[in-house]
């Protein structure tokens, strides 16, 4: 079995650095992001069954704070927000056991969660993914002082990519700025099963100012939980050719990112969302999570792109649309969205957002 990169923090621990009542805060600010190339199947051990690509966003972040103290009779993780009855307190809490498994420190701990996201709930953002980011980057940073450990924050990035998706696998998506690959794939030597790593080298520089404009279709939190979505593909009859197809399709989008070309990114971006939801829909039970006033946007944008408009759509596993446009041509397809999109989306809701920075420390006490 090979060794877990979390065991870094406990081999540079400093002897005797464990006191008793210390306590410590870190807070950090971590962002979403939107898939290019989808990861929908997972293999064992929460590693993805296909490379996927996405985008780092924006404005749409969690900010999480952790406050740890080190107890004789330790509870681990009380509460979130204050509410020990809080609905994301059994996910962390069963995140929290996993890190407990690989820095044993967190057997000795009691702590509470504060978390809070930019976005409004169930607009087609992943909150997973920014929330789990966040609160790894708070456990691994009071890890790091309280083992008195020295990891650079690089390197603590590094390891909260690694451990971020046994919370939610996007998630480990979100540790970095602009483009991210996570899974292993021949066209990305660097690229690994285990941890997502960033790709913005070879990304062409106004690929690197993307805009992503969410159209709220449908606020229903009604959509398709991944954890069941990500099993229905066990067996599935068409998940073996999926598997050609996204490792295909990465390498066909990073050269459309390294060379500017937004007309095969567009191709490639919606190819990857038509072919989750044909996944979706034809799996056991097929489950149609598009509404009417989905498909209309998606003709309306295609429609646009034809009359000369540069944007393309994809979709996550629910009804809302994404609309992705270079930021050079911001003031007309903002013009489009507003005018035509805009009064197809739930109380004419559109978020804003576009390419993203990455995470942000905010405190470390
Ligand atoms: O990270 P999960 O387990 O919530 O799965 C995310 C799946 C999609 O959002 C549909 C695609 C992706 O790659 O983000």
């Amino acid at each position: 079995m090979s060794v877990s990169p979390l065991s870094r923090l406990q081999d540079m621990a400093s002897p005797g650095r464990l006191s008793l009542h210390e306590n410590l805060s870190a807070a950090w600010q971590s962002p979403s992001n939107i898939a290019i190339v989808k990861y929908w199947g997972k293999k064992d051990g929460q590693l993805p069954a296909t490379p996927s690509l996405s985008m780092t966003l924006d404005l749409a972040v969690s900010k999480t704070s952790l406050l740890v103290s080190v107890e004789e009779t330790p509870k681990g993780l009380i509460s979130v927000n204050d509410d020990p009855n809080h609905p994301f307190l059994p996910k962390m809490q069963q995140f929290f056991h996993w890190m407990t498994g690989e820095i044993p420190l967190f057997n000795k701990i009691t702590a509470t969660v504060t978390t809070h996201n930019s976005f409004p709930h169930s607009t087609g953002i992943a909150s997973s993914a920014s929330g789990m980011s966040a609160f790894t980057l708070c456990l691994l940073s009071v890890a790091n002082r309280i083992l008195e450990a020295g990891i650079s924050t690089e390197e603590l990035i590094h390891l909260a990519s690694y451990a971020a998706r046994m919370g939610s696998g996007s998630a480990c998506r979100s540790l970095y700025k602009g483009f991210t690959v996570w899974g292993k794939s021949t066209c990305v030597p660097a690229s690994a099963d285990e941890y997502a790593i960033p790709v913005n080298e070879s990304v062409h520089p106004e690929m690197l100012s993307l805009r992503d404009a969410i159209l709220v279709i449908s606020g229903n939190p009604k959509s398709l939980p991944s954890t069941l979505g990500h099993r229905s593909m066990n067996g599935h009859p068409f998940f073996s050719g999926r598997i050609g197809q996204a490792n295909h399709n990465l390498e066909e989008a990073l050269h459309a990112l390294a060379s500017n070309d937004f007309e095969k990114l567009s191709f490639i971006a919606e190819c990857e969302a038509l072919t989750l939801h044909a996944l979706i829909m034809s799996a056991d039970p097929g489950t149609i999570l598009m509404k009417p006033a989905t498909l209309l946007a998606i003709d309306a944008i295609r429609n646009a792109r034809k009359g000369g408009l540069p944007l393309f759509f994809t979709l996550d596993a629910g009804a809302n649309v994404h609309v992705m446009y270079p930021a050079t041509s911001e003031f007309q397809v903002e013009k489009y969205i507003n005018d035509v999109l805009r009064p197809l989306c739930e109380d004419g809701r559109v978020i804003f957002d576009g390419c993203g920075r990455g995470p942000v420390c905010i405190e470390a006490r």
